[in-house]
């Protein structure tokens, strides 16, 4: 089976600003330069989830004080609404949730013709089965590993059989598509994630809880590709 399978992409790291000083973004952004691939950026709207973070405003500063491109992970009520204004300011992704989108296709190709790539998320409770049909109208498939909602919640395991699922299909279907888990990703959980089919990997703690959010990046990237490649 071998040679049915897709080149394997490379490793992505996206810190996730949820775990930064709110005050000291455009720092946090320079702190991981050189050493991560997307800063994740995590909105919500205290109704799809009980927290609530930031929106367009701070989204449009951030794109201007870096080059990191930035991908937005929207935990918010009717994405098909206000997803895009995220892509019309630039992000490079945009990520919205299966459970709170009317028409995930259709805002897909929204997405893309507002210039960003389109990511699908499954929170913790949701079924990734409900949504393999429509995997190829996205760029990205976003696996919560933990409940959305909140930063330093404990990984849980058991929700990789949900990668296993989508890596398995992406793979035969030759699906160009990254599947990205969030949530509790740190030094001893990335390598069972990887395995399991990931390829972007979102860690806000275990990156800038870090005194140094660079090497604390540069380790999750060597564990992470030491397990994807003896996969
Ligand atoms: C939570 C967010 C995550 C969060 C992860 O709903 O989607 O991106 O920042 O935080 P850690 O890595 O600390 O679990
Ligand atoms: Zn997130």
């Amino acid at each position: 089976m071998a040679q049915f399978r897709t080149a394997q992409a490379d490793t992505v790291i996206a810190p996730s600003l949820l775990a930064a000083d709110f005050a000291r973004l455009a720092e946090a952004a320079d702190a991981v330069e050189g050493a991560v691939d997307w800063l994740h950026v995590d909105v919500m709207d205290n109704h799809f989830v009980p927290n609530l973070t930031l929106g367009p405003p701070i989204v449009k500063s951030l794109k201007a004080a870096t080059d990191i491109p930035l991908d937005c992970h929207l935990m918010i009520e009717n994405p098909d609404r206000w997803a895009p204004g995220y892509a019309e300011l630039g992000a490079y992704n945009v990520t919205f949730h299966a459970e709170a989108a009317e028409d995930p296709v259709r805002l897909a190709k929204d997405l893309h013709a507002a210039g960003s790539k389109a990511g699908l998320a499954i929170d913790r409770d949701t079924p990734v089965e409900d949504y393999l049909d429509i995997l190829p109208a996205f760029d990205t498939l976003l696996i919560m590993t933990i409940k959305a909602g909140f930063g330093g919640q404990a990984f849980m395991p058991e929700l990789l059989a949900k990668v296993r699922t989508a890596r398995a299909h992406a793979d035969s279907g030759h699906l160009e598509l990254r599947i990205e888990v969030d949530g509790g990703i740190a030094d001893d959980t990335i390598a069972a994630a990887a395995e399991a089919g990931a390829d972007a990997f979102v860690a806000g703690t275990a990156i800038y809880g870090a005194a140094d959010p660079a090497e604390a990046a540069r380790r999750l990237r060597a564990r992470a590709d030491a397990a994807r490649s003896s996969g």
